[in-house]
């Protein structure tokens, strides 16, 4: 499993890291707000550690997206905990439009001592020049052109589509770099890479997917438990292997002979946990505070 593992990291992570950190750096210096956004079914494994020295002295922002998929109870553990850390993170779902007021609530509030500077230096007009940073498939372009009201921005996973410099202006005072900041996941801790395989931020190609669906069993099961049996009919045993041979029974995936296929039952199980039918859902839940611990 390590040496698999170490595969895992090499195959995916050296080229295109390099040059998306490179473009974010030269994008990060035209703008005074770092709109970072995060996966709130993993707040952890889905934010990128540069992104601390490369916004270094700009003002920022966490968003917690896909909020519609999260466990709703962990969301509000997460907001808690960065908010005693002393950073500024708001719930969202890219998709929904009453999402948007508490997010534009949100730019508006960690905009507004750099406002009131502009304002005490006599300096008037200069809008805020903001960009949205964040891992692939996070939701970016889905915000930008959210926020812009039109299709300002290229949806779906291409990285780098278009670069120069594209200024939305979204209202009198605040302007949104249209490209969106891409940064790729970094980890070391192979449990961050099955994390983010399990939620469709890391190719398929990169974990086998019946694997990975083994993990995905054992999560549902250990964090989640009745889950899978309300979703497909069956009794929750404690062997993932025995529950995908269930699942590929309840739903009919046979190979000839009516041997169960759990090639397809794992691409089936992957596909309902990513889109939200196996219920909401959360991988990672903050730190204890200190002072709770032992309570
Ligand atoms: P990116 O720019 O960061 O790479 O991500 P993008 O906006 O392309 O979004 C990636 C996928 O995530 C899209 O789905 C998008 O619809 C979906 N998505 C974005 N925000 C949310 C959210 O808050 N909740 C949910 N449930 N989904 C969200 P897709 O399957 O790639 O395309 P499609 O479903 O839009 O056709």
């Amino acid at each position: 499993m390590d040496q698999e593992n170490n595969k895992m990291t090499v195959q995916w992570y050296p080229g295109h890291m390099t040059k998306a950190r490179r473009a974010m750096e030269t994008d990060i210096r035209l703008v005074d707000l770092v709109i970072e956004i995060l996966d709130a079914r993993l707040p952890v494994s889905s934010r990128n550690p540069d992104i601390d020295s490369i916004s270094r002295q700009k003002d920022r922002l966490i968003i917690l997206n896909k909020k519609d998929l999260a466990d709703e109870a962990v969301t509000a553990l997460w907001l808690d905990y960065f908010s005693r850390s002393g950073i500024q993170a708001v719930p969202m779902d890219a998709r929904s439009r009453s999402s948007l007021r508490s997010v534009k609530d949100a730019i508006a509030k960690a905009e507004a001592d750099r406002m009131e500077r502009n304002r005490k230096r006599g300096i008037l007009n200069r809008p805020v020049r903001a960009l949205v940073a964040g891992i692939p498939n996070v939701g970016k372009s889905t915000f930008i052109n959210m926020l812009a009201g039109k299709s300002a921005a290229k949806t779906g996973n291409k990285p780098g589509v278009t670069r120069g410099n594209q200024w939305i202006s979204l209202r009198s005072n605040l302007e949104l770099l249209d490209t969106p900041g891409l940064l790729w996941p970094k980890f070391e801790d192979p449990a961050v890479g099955v994390r983010l395989a399990l939620v469709g931020s890391l190719s398929d190609t990169v974990i086998d997917p019946e694997e990975l669906a083994l993990r995905g069993i054992r999560f549902m099961t250990a964090s989640y438990p009745g889950r899978l049996a309300e979703k497909y009919g069956l009794a929750e045993q404690a062997e993932a292997p025995a529950v995908l041979t269930d699942i590929a029974v309840s739903r009919g995936c046979l190979l000839k002979g009516s041997q169960p296929d759990t090639a397809r039952a794992a691409r089936l199980f992957l596909d309902d946990l990513r889109r939200g039918a196996l219920g909401r859902l959360s991988l990672e839940k903050p730190p204890v505070p200190d002072a709770e611990v032992g309570r």
